[in-house]
């Protein structure tokens, strides 16, 4: 990791996130959004590792149970280890908080989250971790059209 990974890294620790009746807040006081991927084409060493990716078909049936992988990050997974893990993953539909799945202890679960989920609307999807010593991190929106 380089000096300024580290120090970008270290400015996000603790701005977590959490909703309140769908409304997206930043928790612990720091009022900082979650962080998103600067740029595509160079992204840096943390953003590799924590920026989350939603793998989800394009293209789904009403009612029709589908899975939604996020990974963390969307280049390098995250590690997961007693030190340094990812504490939730939360999956958003239109904005909106609609599952997480928290870890209490790291190195037992992997840091990517899958998500069954049915829809009866075309949605955006996006999903948000945090890791527990480099902050929040949001994906790019990933758009599902339902027939
Ligand atoms: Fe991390």
């Amino acid at each position: 990791m380089q000096r300024r990974d580290f120090l970008t890294g270290a400015v996000a620790v603790g701005a977590g996130v959490v909703f309140t009746s769908g409304k997206l807040l930043a928790d612990e006081g720091k009022g900082e959004p979650p962080i998103r991927l600067k740029s595509k084409d160079s992204p840096s060493a943390l953003e590799q590792g924590h920026v989350p990716l939603v793998d989800v078909p394009d293209k789904v049936k009403a009612g029709q149970w589908i899975d939604v992988n996020v990974k963390v990050g969307f280049m390098k997974e995250h590690p997961s280890t007693p030190e340094h893990w990812i504490r939730y993953v939360s999956l958003l539909a239109d904005g909106k908080e609609i599952a997480k799945v928290e870890r209490n202890v790291g190195g037992i679960v992997s840091a990517s989250a899958t998500f069954k989920i049915k829809l009866d609307k075309s949605v955006k999807l996006e999903a948000i971790q945090n890791c527990n010593l480099h902050g929040t991190w949001i994906s790019e929106a990933v758009k599902v059209e339902v027939s």
